[in-house]
């Protein structure tokens, strides 16, 4: 091939190079030890003297020349490609952000926390009991004793024993000796938490629920007194006017005992399916806490009197949204807890 071939090869191509990856390239091709310039250099080995001296020269200032271009390009060509890449990594600061989701607390706990700030309104403290319980504070302190139906881990009772003969606790019951135990009268406390029972599963039975357990002790507590606490909460809760009735009832650790009605909120009274078309609902136990229960906190039953209540926090809540199966609080199912 001739030289002057070769020099126009090289420039036509230099001419269309357009970034650097087609610079390497040509580079490569031409000036690297087994590029095109280096071939030609064996080849004028083998001639005339005086023609190897003039083509030698000429090859020698074509690649001098070939080598600064490409460089002056490659500089040229990176700081084309830099200002470009920085174009597009440039900041809008006006572009809309992007909405990252976030979760809320599941309607339970949402409930749960509602319930303990009308209750601290009135005075109580929230405190905690504990999910394993020792037998005697679930059951022989609150009056149950051994043999009790109650206790009975399969066929009255719902008991969930564990090894040891300690209980998963039945009822937020058990913590109001403990609380008795630690603390001075006055006494107002709410203890919420979560309970268990050996339960066949249905839409309105699970093995765990919440319930909100109350407890206060004082000198001259009363049934009246007991009787506005509740009233006053529920109409709190269910933001409204609500009627309620205590129905007489029976439970060890209290004594009288009641239940608690309220005027069924869907059909005013009339009857419906949600309250089995009595026109009331059923809504909490409570009671005057019997003299056994106060001795075994520690305290004078002669001197301290005292009432106790239990509600559940599900079935509130459950009445609350309209949700008919309490399953589904414990079904991890995003698009039910999405709602709330
Ligand atoms: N512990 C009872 C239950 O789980 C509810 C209850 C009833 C609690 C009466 C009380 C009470 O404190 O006085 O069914």
């Amino acid at each position: 091939m001739d030289f002057s071939e070769l020099k126009n090869n090289a420039e036509k191509e230099l001419e269309k190079i357009v970034d650097s990856k087609e610079l390497k390239e040509f580079s490569d091709k031409y000036l690297s030890k087994k590029g095109e310039i280096r071939k030609f250099f064996s080849f004028v080995k083998d001639l005339a003297l005086e023609e190897k001296k003039i083509l030698g020269q000429e090859i020698n200032e074509f690649a001098t020349v070939l080598e600064s271009k490409v460089l002056e390009m490659e500089k040229e060509m990176r700081k084309m490609e830099r200002e470009k890449k920085e174009e597009g990594e440039k900041i809008d600061i006006a572009a809309p952000g992007k909405v990252i989701e976030t979760g809320h607390l599941h309607p339970m706990t949402q409930v749960r926390r509602e319930m303990e700030k009308i209750f601290e309104s009135m005075g109580f403290s929230v405190v905690e009991g504990q999910e394993i319980e020792d037998e005697w504070h679930n059951f022989d302190a609150l009056n149950i004793p051994e043999g009790h139906p109650a206790r009975d881990a399969l066929s009255l009772g719902k008991t969930f024993y564990l090894k040891n003969k300690n209980v998963l606790r039945t009822q937020t019951s058990s913590a109001q000796v403990r609380y008795m135990k630690k603390m001075k009268p006055p006494i107002r406390i709410v203890v919420p938490g979560r309970v268990y029972r050996y339960e066949t599963t249905d839409a309105s039975h699970e093995i765990n629920f919440y319930q909100i357990e109350g407890l206060l002790i004082d000198e001259n507590a009363s049934v009246a007194n007991l009787k506005a606490v509740l009233q006053r909460f529920l109409e709190l809760f269910f933001k409204r006017k609500v009627e309620i009735r205590l129905r007489p009832s029976y439970f060890p650790f209290t004594e009288p005992s009641f239940e608690v009605d309220m005027r069924c909120t869907v059909c005013e009274g009339k009857g419906c399916s949600s309250c089995k078309k009595t026109g009331w609902v059923e809504i909490l136990g409570t009671g005057m806490v019997h003299p056994n229960v106060i001795k075994n906190g520690g305290l004078d039953p002669k001197k301290y009197k005292g009432f106790a209540f239990g509600i559940s926090i599900d079935r509130p809540t459950m009445m609350k949204h309209k949700i008919n199966d309490i399953r589904l609080f414990h079904s991890g199912n995003l698009k039910f807890l999405k709602q709330f």
